[in-house]
């Protein structure tokens, strides 16, 4: 409790590493915190999330999308698996999948996701990399509001940090991933106060 408001419970949803979920867990469990991390899915078996949220006690799943008939079956199982625990936000978290029109229609609430670039520049994979072939001088991590398309929808916040020309993909990654741990927080946070709003 925080302020003596209930917490906001969120889902997250990481197809891999994991440290976004990790820093958005730490953070909380930290006193003035709105929100709780009431669970973790994930699409892919060996998913370091899946180690992460056993290891600190979060309920965690895999849905495996091969025992599905198809996306919407697979991603209905996921929204089900989400209604059981009464969160009121899901949060991608390096989730490697686009979200069916399906999940956003089954799932009536939010979803926002972290993206590793400014957005609307660099949407998709390697972002990253397209920011060092293209030359900019700054990029950054963005949240937003998740709709049908990949990487669009409203954005919410962002950070900027240098590119640097000694930079490659592997230290610029790192020095956004720093930024990207303490910006999904404070989104996260601020929409557990009620302070934004999807305009969608
Ligand atoms: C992050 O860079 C995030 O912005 C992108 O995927 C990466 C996930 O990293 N969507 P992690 O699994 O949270 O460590």
């Amino acid at each position: 409790i925080a302020g003596g408001i209930m917490k906001l419970k969120i889902a997250v949803l990481s197809s891999g590493r994991g440290s976004n979920f990790s820093a958005l867990l730490k953070n909380s469990r930290k006193e003035d915190s709105f929100f709780q991390i009431a669970l973790l899915i994930s699409d892919k078996e060996n998913a370091g999330a899946l180690k992460t949220a056993k290891e600190e006690g979060i309920p965690h799943f895999f849905v495996n999308p091969k025992d599905f008939e198809n996306k919407e079956a697979f991603e209905n199982k996921m929204v089900e698996i989400v209604n059981r625990y009464d969160c009121g936000l899901v949060c991608l978290a390096g989730y490697m999948r686009i979200l069916s029109p399906s999940f956003l229609k089954a799932w009536k609430k939010d979803v926002i996701n972290i993206h590793p670039s400014l957005l609307p520049a660099f949407p998709g994979l390697d972002a990253q990399k397209q920011a060092l072939e293209y030359g900019v001088k700054f990029s950054g991590c963005t949240v937003h509001f998740v709709d049908e398309g990949m990487d669009t929808g409203l954005i919410i916040g962002q950070k900027v940090v240098p590119v640097l020309e000694t930079d490659d993909e592997e230290t610029l990654s790192k020095r956004i991933l720093k930024e990207e741990h303490i910006l999904y927080t404070e989104v996260v946070n601020k929409y557990a106060q009620g302070k934004i709003k999807n305009k969608r």
